[in-house]
């Protein structure tokens, strides 16, 4: 059995934010990942962190730019909380080591700010355009450093344990390299386990995301809220051999075009300006509701990004890693325009908490996309999710350093019991289940909803829960296994808060009711052990 003061699940922003702060006050603190250590959505994000920096800025506005996104359903506390705690985390990350791009318009000046869809200032602090790259490998450096920090990389966390006091006592975990499954003991626990968009067939996420940290939590006891509103990134490229690759809602800050491919699939007509007056720039609700119109109005695949009016060595300066990216693929972005499709992009509900990061479960906390903070409500204002990492994990930090003492390490753990199970001789009932799982979740419980393609999820979901967990019972664990458990558990959780709201708002649309209710109300399901399913 392994121990430690406090257990992190997730090595992305939010995960390597908490354990870097509790290392630094003298926190024993094991980080687990899955994968590397750097790893996670955090390393793909590309546009920024947003944070008022400029001066005809002001915190009033970013925080009314999150409600306006939010569309009526974000917990304005939560939304002040973070934002007046923007500009001190990217002050921290710079004192970490992250080289944020710097305004060379006004040497000395400070940060370079991009804009994104929604904010009505330039307030996105970024790394060209590979900002989570430069956060996270600074990060997951300094914690691979760090004498207080051991890193468990390739661990999969099955499952919460929670003792007959109703306090986290550690998580069994999974070796992915030698299959063994350990308990490992903690005072506290905090999930950092990233979104679940990986519940769809197209999603600009790594792999590894799976909602486990939300499956984990709710088989624990804890409230989730507002499941309902998955995002949907307008713009990722459209490609046979690149599927998941975004391409930056920072370039429509930079003026890129939204247009319907033309009779010789050059980019024809501009058609944003017929949805939204804010054009490209609108919540990104908006634009891929937008794209997802005129694609099946028209029978397209695909419609164009164009950002051919900037001069080529701006793009090739702002935007090096997408240059190269698309150029590999064949596709000049400084001549041509950039085929793209929306994808499953960003988890906006999640594991229910506080403004200290604190869940339903003592001892247990939830920081990063893995939350329901409040802070997104309805629609996630793009660059709001790094900025909610650093802001919680800190907070989780903050709130726990005084608690800590007052915990006693656990005694020894239940062991994992495999007495009962066999290795699998049919993996292909896993990997069938998990395209079925995903692709009718694509097209029932997309960017469009209807009751009726709902309930036809939820009837799918229930055969495929009923069919997993039987193998569950029976098999040994794998983390194809886990993982598609986790996400028939987060699909459950998505359909169902959806059937439950009887109206559209932000990113849940559904034609049966297109109106808005005039009293916005949050989609909270109470955890499983709590209600008996
Ligand atoms: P992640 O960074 O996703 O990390 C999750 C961690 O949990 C990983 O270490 C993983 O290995 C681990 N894990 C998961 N399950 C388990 C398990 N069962 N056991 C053990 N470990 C587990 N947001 C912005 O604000 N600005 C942007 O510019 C931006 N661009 C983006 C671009 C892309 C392509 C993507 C995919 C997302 C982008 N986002 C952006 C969203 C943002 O990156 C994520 O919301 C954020 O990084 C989530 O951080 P996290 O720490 O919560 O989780
Ligand atoms: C992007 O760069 O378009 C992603 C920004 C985000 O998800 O916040």
């Amino acid at each position: 059995m392994g121990e430690t003061d406090v257990l992190i699940l997730g090595s992305g922003a939010a995960g390597l934010t908490c354990a870097l702060r509790l290392a630094k006050a003298g926190v024993a603190v094991t980080v687990v990942s899955k994968g590397r250590l750097a790893g996670g959505s955090t390393l793909w994000a590309q546009g920024g962190i947003s944070a008022v920096f400029d001066a005809d800025d002001s915190t009033d506005r970013h925080v009314e730019d999150t409600l306006v996104a939010g569309a009526g359903l974000c917990d304005e506390a939560a939304v002040r909380f973070t934002v007046e705690r923007g500009p001190a985390c990217i002050r921290w990350l710079q004192d970490q080591g992250v080289a944020f791009t710097l305004d060379d318009e006004h040497p000395g000046g400070g940060l370079h700010l991009t804009r994104e869809g929604g904010h009505s200032h330039r307030r996105v602090v970024h790394a060209a355009d590979a900002t989570g790259r430069a956060v996270e490998t600074t990060l997951s450096s300094l914690a691979a450093a760090h004498p207080n920090i051991q890193v468990l990389e390739h661990h999969l966390a099955v499952d919460l344990i929670v003792g007959p006091e109703g306090r986290a006592q550690g998580a069994y975990l999974l070796n992915i390299l030698n299959h063994e499954v350990k308990a490992h003991a903690a005072r506290a626990v905090v999930l950092a386990t990233g979104g679940a968009n990986q519940v769809y067939l197209y999603s600009s996420n790594p792999h590894g995301a799976s909602g486990d940290g939300i499956a984990m939590a709710w088989r624990a006891g804890c409230r989730v809220a507002n499941m309902e509103f998955m995002q949907f990134h307008p713009t990722t490229l459209f490609h046979a051999d690149n599927r998941n690759f975004l391409i930056s809602e920072a370039l429509r800050g930079e003026g890129a075009q939204l247009r319907l491919p033309d009779a010789a699939n050059q980019a024809g007509e501009r058609f944003m300006p017929r949805f939204d007056p804010r054009g490209e720039l609108a919540p990104r609700d908006v634009v891929a509701r937008a794209i997802d119109h005129e694609m099946k109005r028209l029978g397209l695949r695909y419609v164009f990004l164009d950002i051919t009016h900037q001069p080529a060595d701006f793009i090739r300066q702002h935007f090096p890693s997408i240059y190269q990216r698309c150029l590999k693929l064949g596709i000049d972005i400084t001549t041509q325009p950039i085929p793209v499709v929306p994808s499953a992009h960003f988890t906006c509900g999640g594991v229910l908490t506080d403004l200290r990061a604190r869940t339903d479960v003592d001892g247990l906390y939830a920081v990063g996309e893995v939350a329901c903070t409040g802070l997104h409500g309805a629609n996630r204002l793009a660059s709001n999710s790094l900025l909610e990492c650093l802001v919680f994990g800190k907070a989780a930090a903050d709130d726990l350093l005084p608690r800590l003492a007052g915990w006693s390490a656990p005694g020894p753990l239940p062991v994992w019991d495999e007495s009962q199970v066999t290795d699998s001789d049919e993996d292909v009932v896993v990997s069938h289940n998990w395209l079925e799982l995903r692709t009718f979740m694509w097209d029932y419980v997309g960017i469009v909803r209807t009751t009726k393609r709902l309930e036809r999820a939820q009837h799918r979901i229930e055969l495929l829960s009923r069919e997993i967990t039987e193998y569950y019972s029976h098999h040994t664990v794998s983390p194809d296994l886990l993982e598609l458990r986790n996400l028939v558990t987060v699909a459950d959780l998505i359909v169902r808060s959806a059937l439950q709201r009887h109206e559209s708002r932000g990113l849940h649309h559904t034609l049966d009711y297109p109106g808005s209710l005039s009293n916005a109300r949050p989609s909270v399901l109470p955890g499983r052990s709590r209600d008996g399913g």
